[in-house]
Formats: C-alpha cells, sequence, structure tokens
C-alpha cells in the first residue's frame, strides 16, 4: 500500500508541442528528450484506510485545486486498474529549485506513475508506466525509461509512449542551464498546447517533423554532434516560432535569452561544443560535452543577464526506491 520512486526532469532536443487529443495528450508529432541526472523528483505514495480524499504534499507544502485534481486523476486510473478503494497520501520532493526553467511536471509525473502503481501492487511495464505518466504531463512519459529517449506519437492511447534509443552511458552530455529569469509565471506548457493550432507555423512544423526525428535520432546513435547541434536549435525556434505567432501570442525569451543564445552560436563557430534548445520559458538550455560543462557554466555565468547556471549529466530511468 505504500512506494516510493524517483524520477529525472528531461529535456528534449524534438519538442512536444500540441495534442491531437489533450485530455489524453496524445501529441501531433514525436519527441526526443535525456533525463537530467542529479536533478530529481522522489514522490511517496501510500493509500490510506483513514482518508477521505487524496492529499498532496509538495516540497512541505499542502497543495488543492489543479494541482490535486492533476494527481487525483493519475489515483483514478490506477485505483480502477487494481481495484482499490482507498484515497492516498502523496508527498513529493524535488532537489531542484521551480522557476529555474526545469518542467517539474515530467519528474514529478513520472514518479507518481511509478509509485502509485507499485504501491497499488500493479505490475506495469515500462510502455504501460510511460502512457499512464503521459496522462498526467505528456514530457512526463519521457522521464520513464532511462538514457536518449523518444517518444513516438503513436495511433491511439496505448501505443503513444517514451523508450530508451540508447542509455545513459552512451554519450557524455551535459546541460548548463543558463537561468535568466525567476520570475512571475508564463503560460504553462498545458495552457499553451491548445494555441499550438491557433499558429498558420504549425502545420509546417508538425509536417517536417518525421525528417526531424531520423535526423535526430541518428546523431544521437552516431553521436554526432554538429548534426545534432543544428536539427536541436532548428526545432526549438520552430516551436517558439509557433507560439510566437499563436493566438493569443506566447513570447518567452526575453533580451538575455536572445543575449544567450547568440554568444553560443558564437562559441561553436569558433569550435566549442554548444548548442541551445529552450522549453516554455526564457531560460535557456546550453547542451555540451561532460568535460566541458564547468567551462561553459562559467562562461555562461559572465553574460549580462545570466543570473544562475544550473547543471545536469544524462540520467538514468525513473525507479523505486521502496
Ligand atoms: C515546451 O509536457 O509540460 O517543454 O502535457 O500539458 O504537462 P503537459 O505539457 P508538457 O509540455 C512540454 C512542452 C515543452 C517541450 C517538450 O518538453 O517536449
Amino acid at each position: 500500500m505504500k512506494s516510493t520512486a524517483i524520477a529525472h526532469p528531461n529535456i528534449a532536443f524534438i519538442k512536444y508541442w500540441g495534442n491531437l487529443n489533450q485530455d489524453l495528450r496524445l501529441p501531433v508529432n514525436g519527441s526526443f528528450s535525456m533525463n537530467l541526472e542529479g536533478l530529481a523528483t522522489k514522490t511517496q505514495v501510500i493509500f490510506r484506510e483513514d482518508l477521505s480524499e487524496d492529499i498532496l504534499i509538495l516540497n512541505e507544502k499542502e497543495e488543492d485545486g489543479a494541482g490535486l485534481a492533476r494527481v487525483s486523476q493519475i489515483l483514478d486510473e490506477v485505483r480502477a486498474a487494481s481495484g482499490i478503494q482507498l484515497k492516498a497520501e502523496v508527498v513529493s520532493e524535488n532537489n531542484f529549485p521551480t522557476g529555474a526553467g526545469i518542467a517539474s511536471s515530467a519528474a514529478a509525473f513520472a514518479a507518481l506513475a511509478l509509485a502509485a502503481s507499485k504501491a497499488a501492487g500493479l505490475d506495469l511495464d515500462e510502455a504501460a508506466l510511460s502512457v499512464l505518466a503521459r496522462h498526467g504531463s505528456g514530457s512526463a512519459s519521457r522521464s520513464v525509461p532511462g538514457g536518449f529517449v523518444e517518444w513516438q506519437m503513436g495511433e491511439d492511447d496505448k501505443s503513444s509512449y517514451a523508450f530508451s534509443i540508447a542509455p545513459a552511458e552512451h554519450w557524455d552530455l551535459a546541460d548548463c542551464v543558463a537561468v535568466v529569469s525567476t520570475g512571475h509565471k508564463e503560460t504553462g506548457s498545458t495552457q499553451g498546447h491548445p494555441l499550438a493550432d491557433t499558429s498558420p507555423l504549425q502545420a509546417a512544423r508538425v509536417a517536417d517533423a518525421a525528417r526531424r526525428i531520423e535526423i535526430c535520432r541518428n546523431a544521437i546513435l552516431e553521436r554526432d554532434f554538429e548534426a545534432f547541434a543544428s536539427i536541436a536549435e532548428a526545432d526549438s525556434d520552430l516551436m517558439h516560432a509557433v507560439m510566437m505567432t499563436s493566438n493569443p501570442a506566447l513570447f518567452y525569451w526575453k533580451p538575455a535569452t536572445l543575449r544567450v543564445m547568440d554568444s553560443v552560436r558564437n562559441w561553436r563557430a569558433a569550435g566549442i561544443p554548444v548548442f541551445y534548445t529552450i522549453d516554455a520559458g526564457p531560460n535557456v538550455h546550453v547542451i555540451t560535452y561532460r568535460e566541458k560543462m564547468a567551462e561553459v557554466s562559467k562562461m555562461l555565468k559572465e553574460l549580462e543577464g545570466v543570473s544562475d547556471v544550473l547543471t545536469a549529466t544524462v540520467g538514468g530511468a525513473a525507479h523505486w526506491v521502496e
């Protein structure tokens, strides 16, 4: 009746933006990511006889409203599959700061899917866990498997899941997250996905997705940094072009975001292995080799408007700890 799981957030190289089915989070295109080692969410789920409602405690604070409802939806699925009627207490903690440009929902729902299913006595395989996590947050499907991960869009609920294409040890990469703003909350991904179709550019982005996915997969498998860098930057730029031309428009970049992007391009032209990718916020994920992580972090910290740099290497799969 009790289980604890740990999952890592992930950074996408081919982005998920827009759903065919918003409720089920069936995406309009497949995506690619790597898990981030060193950053983690730990979640404990206990099904309890004495509860009349589910309880969610996030970073030592009790949550209600939309956050709790999203968690209860996953617990309901687990209850339906296991026949358990009991309400649950969910206690979750992140070891990384919120507002640092690292999506916590991916790690949170991957850890929740694992802990809740195990606590209920279900023995789900990796694909089924990825589907369950996806129902909470699309990108969470990619935090279930380890290392370098592909989320195939699939044809229906069951076939839309993520799997590892290479383990974490396959390629010694690192993510240096240049924090340029921890300020006011941006429009979150969940609110953003339904706007994707209001941009005339989304159809073109989606139509070309299979080509980008193929290039990205090969670049990762062949450890071709140059090819990887150019497809990941192009994909991030495409997603932001869609965001900026949505109705209402979503402008996530700040002046310092562009300053980092520009510097990263210049550094790469000068022979330093770096590229950028940006999610639904102003902070910039700068990917490099693990051996360059300290040097790149230092360079990023010296840029005007960069308040902090968080670093991570390639992480493994979500796993149970109890
Ligand atoms: C820009 O998975 O956070 O980070 O399914 O509504 O929880 P929900 O959205 P989410 O969307 C991620 C958007 C992105 C790109 C990506 O991670 O692929």
